[in-house]
């Protein structure tokens, strides 16, 4: 639209508040869309994209994709985007070989970033329980290292190790034509998910996640139990006790490892998957490009990305990850106190379940409020019930499941949820508490408070969630 001025990026980023007025930007046009935002079919989501661009979020939302809509944009245009930065955005990250983070990719502009070396992101938990699948692009993020950069023409898989008869060496493509492939949608969890709640009741260390660190994929590949059987490894083998993973990503000394037991390993019902397809597309570098080993039911720090080692061993890992990290104490252990030695790693996950909506501080004006989130348990273990209360807990209300995927010992996907509450009288025009706990297939369900789980390493948080909101007459 040549009769509008040229806006620079800066200044459109500015514009991301209420405040400030909010614009947006869409191939090169500008949009001060301040008067819109609350006529959005889409309610407050729309904010997500204040100060920046619209397609990544319409990648996803794809009903915003017609003329109607786009026409409802075009009226609220006030420039195009400068020429040079129309140029700078179509720019591809710049590649640094010498850095060891010189080879990370570019992100979804949404993604919460609580460390960029290494980078560690959650997606904003407001769109995490919108989609039963997570997008690639907003699948939570756990790197410990820099992403390597991985051609995936020399890449090669290699199964080694005690009880490995015929030790092999598996390109890509050796993978893909010479073993079967399955599909299956697993949630990833990260053992420090809702660490920050830890930190309120006593400090902790860790990387400061919310209740975003877990996201739930389909994945493509070929089962590790039919690798190892292929490379002669046999269960019956005394010295066949662990599976010890290794990606490329590395300190130069160090490669990311962990291991998990051969038993889960070798038991092709435990669909422990060395894939390559995440969402049906090939896995993006950050959660693994070219291969990456999906654990079903365990902690994501098992589940290793850019896998390029399968050795078979009667010991655990000895890497730093499996040894000196991932493991629980007693509340009352410190730092002074705390031995990894006498703690085993954590492996599978207990059962879990969290709040998505509302957001934190509320304010409902309506006799009811909708609540929605996530659950999901470790082990394969289904979600039997989410229960919600918003009076501290005297009573409670059942939520309605979805996604339910039978059968309920194989329950590797998250399980999504939904229920209205009606608000009481006596809660009417009062601050309160919505909670939510869940209940797995195997009847264990989740502490009430967080004092009783804390760690000082801030792991496996699964008490009831709480949120806070209130209700306006
Ligand atoms: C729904 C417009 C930005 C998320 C809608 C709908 C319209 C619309 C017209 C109704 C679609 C229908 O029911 O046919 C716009 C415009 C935007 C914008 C003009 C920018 C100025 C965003 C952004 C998000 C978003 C940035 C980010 C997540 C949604 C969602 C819905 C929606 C979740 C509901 C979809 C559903 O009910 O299935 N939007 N939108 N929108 N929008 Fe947006
Ligand atoms: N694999 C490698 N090679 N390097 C890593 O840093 N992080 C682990 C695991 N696999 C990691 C890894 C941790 S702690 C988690 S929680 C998950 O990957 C996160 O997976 P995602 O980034 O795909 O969500």
């Amino acid at each position: 639209r040549l009769d509008l001025r040229n806006i620079r990026i800066n200044e459109v980023r500015k514009h991301n508040s209420k405040e400030n007025g909010i614009w947006v930007m869409y191939k090169q046009g500008v949009y001060d869309i301040t008067k819109f935002v609350d006529k959005h079919p889409g309610g407050d989501k729309v904010l997500l994209a204040a100060g920046g661009e619209l397609e990544p979020f319409w990648d996803m939302y794809t009903i915003h994709k017609n003329q109607h809509t786009l026409d409802w944009l075009e009226s609220y245009r006030i420039g195009n985007l400068h020429p040079e930065d129309v140029k700078e955005r179509q720019k591809r990250p710049v590649v640094k070989p010498d850095d060891p983070f010189g080879y990370e990719p570019t992100r979804h502009p949404a993604l919460r970033t609580n460390s960029s070396r290494p980078f560690t992101a959650e997606p904003p938990f407001e769109l995490l329980a919108d989609n039963f699948v997570t997008p690639a692009e907003l699948f939570f993020v756990r790197n410990h290292l820099g992403v390597p950069n991985v051609d995936v023409n020399k890449f090669k898989l290699e199964i080694q190790g005690k009880g490995v008869k015929k030790p092999i060496t598996l390109s890509l493509d050796d993978l893909k034509k010479n073993f079967k492939h399955h599909t299956i949608t697993s949630a990833v969890q990260c053992a420090g998910n809702r660490r920050a709640e830890l930190s309120e009741y006593k400090p902790v260390k860790g990387v400061s996640w919310g209740i975003a660190a877990i996201s739930n994929a389909t994945w493509t590949g070929v089962k590790l139990s039919d690798v190892l059987t292929s490379a002669g490894v046999s269960a019956d083998d005394d010295s066949v006790q662990h599976i010890h993973l290794t990606g490329l990503d590395n300190d130069t000394k160090n490669f990311y490892e962990a291991s998990i037991p051969a038993a889960q390993a070798l038991d092709g019902n435990k669909d422990v998957l060395l894939a390559w397809d995440m969402n049906g597309k090939p896995l993006t570098p950050d959660h693994g490009y070219p291969l990456r080993c999906v654990v079903p039911g365990t902690i994501g720090a098992r589940q290793v990305k850019w896998l390029y080692k399968v050795t078979v061993s009667d010991e655990e890992s000895k890497s730093h990850w499996q040894q000196n990290d991932y493991k629980q104490f007693n509340p009352t252990i410190d730092w002074g106190t705390l031995d990894y030695k006498k703690a085993v790693p954590i492996q599978e996950y207990p059962v879990q379940s969290a709040i998505c909506e509302p957001k934190p501080n509320t304010v409902v004006d309506d006799d009811e409020i909708t609540l929605k989130g996530y659950a999901y348990s470790g082990g394969g273990r289904g979600i039997l019930r989410v229960d919600v209360s918003i009076d501290g807990g005297k009573t409670w209300q059942e939520a309605e499941l979805e996604n339910i995927k039978r059968p309920v010992y194989k329950q590797w996907a998250w399980t999504l949820w939904e229920t209205t509450i009606e608000i009481p009288q006596d809660l009417q025009g009062k601050k309160f508490q919505v909670l939510c706990k869940a209940t797995d297939t195997a009847h264990n369900t989740q502490p009430e408070f967080t004092s009783s789980v804390w760690n000082v390493r801030g792991l496996i948080n699964n008490a009831w969630h709480r949120v806070g909101v209130s209700h306006q007459q």
